[in-house]
């Protein structure tokens, strides 16, 4: 089926705290921080704006300084350049109210739209045109997704409990695209059944089908120190 949605929007999180990174980066959030001469968040909006599909975009801050990022956006990124629409709002405590506050920030006529961690710089321009492609092929919801290289186990504190068979497991990354309206009614769900989750897929697949493409080994979270590490010798050489 083929059916082109109307507007499509990308909402780039960036409303997080980093605290698995706090100490290594002297207490500035992930999102700022600094690679190759711009911050981590503005990375993605520089790649979605590339896209032909990629009509907006909404960035989530943290509550206590998205007015002051709001700003900063306009003057100091010249965010107008980028070509898209845009907006901003705030973010909430986990991570899914943070992706909800961006849902209510989307135009109405908004059909489709691809949720994106600002952790994760390095998102190709093909990929986010990928999802967007299998959207307007018809997906109702399609994730990125790797094989996994490591054997996965379940553990029972420290005690080995169980080894999963990595040929059905993948890691998932973001972008996240889903029509619009199923994410927003997803997210009503979750927030009336008390659903806590870790990505938006996980609240659509209870939902309706959810597909899986080829994601890319490089498209990393920049989450732990040893990440941070990486990225610093990186900008050096
Ligand atoms: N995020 C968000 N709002 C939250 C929590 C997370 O917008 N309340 C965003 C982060 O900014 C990040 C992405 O979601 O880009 C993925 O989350 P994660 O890697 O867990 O980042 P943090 O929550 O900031 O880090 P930590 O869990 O270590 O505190
Ligand atoms: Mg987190």
């Amino acid at each position: 089926m083929d059916r082109p949605l109307n507007d499509i929007w990308g909402i780039i999180l960036a409303a997080g705290s980093g605290t698995r990174l706090a100490e290594a980066s002297g207490g500035v959030r992930k999102q700022y921080l600094e690679y190759k001469g711009a911050p981590l968040f503005w990375h993605s909006a520089r790649t979605f704006s590339r896209v032909a599909g990629v009509k907006g975009l909404v960035f989530v801050f943290p509550p206590d300084d998205a007015k002051a990022m709001e700003k900063e956006v306009r003057h100091f990124f010249k965010v107008e350049d980028l070509g898209v629409e845009w907006r901003v709002c705030a973010g909430g405590e986990r991570r899914q109210d943070s992706v909800r506050n961006g849902l209510g920030a989307l135009p109405r006529a908004c059909g489709g739209v691809l949720v994106h961690d600002s952790a994760r710089p390095f998102v190709s321009a093909g990929m986010i045109s990928r999802l967007i492609d299998a959207l307007n092929e018809g997906a109702r919801g399609v994730i990125p997704a790797v094989e996994v290289t490591d054997t996965i186990k379940r553990v029972d504190g420290d005690t080995v409990a169980e080894t999963l068979d990595r040929a059905v497991l993948r890691g998932v990354q973001t972008p996240q695209a889903f029509e619009t309206a199923l994410l927003l009614e997803a997210h009503e769900r979750a927030e009336a059944e008390g659903w806590e989750v870790t990505d938006d897929a996980s609240m659509v697949e209870r939902l309706a089908e959810v597909r899986a493409i080829e994601g890319e080994r490089g498209n990393v979270k920049i989450t732990t120190p040893e990440d941070l590490a990486r990225l610093e010798e990186e900008r050096v050489t």
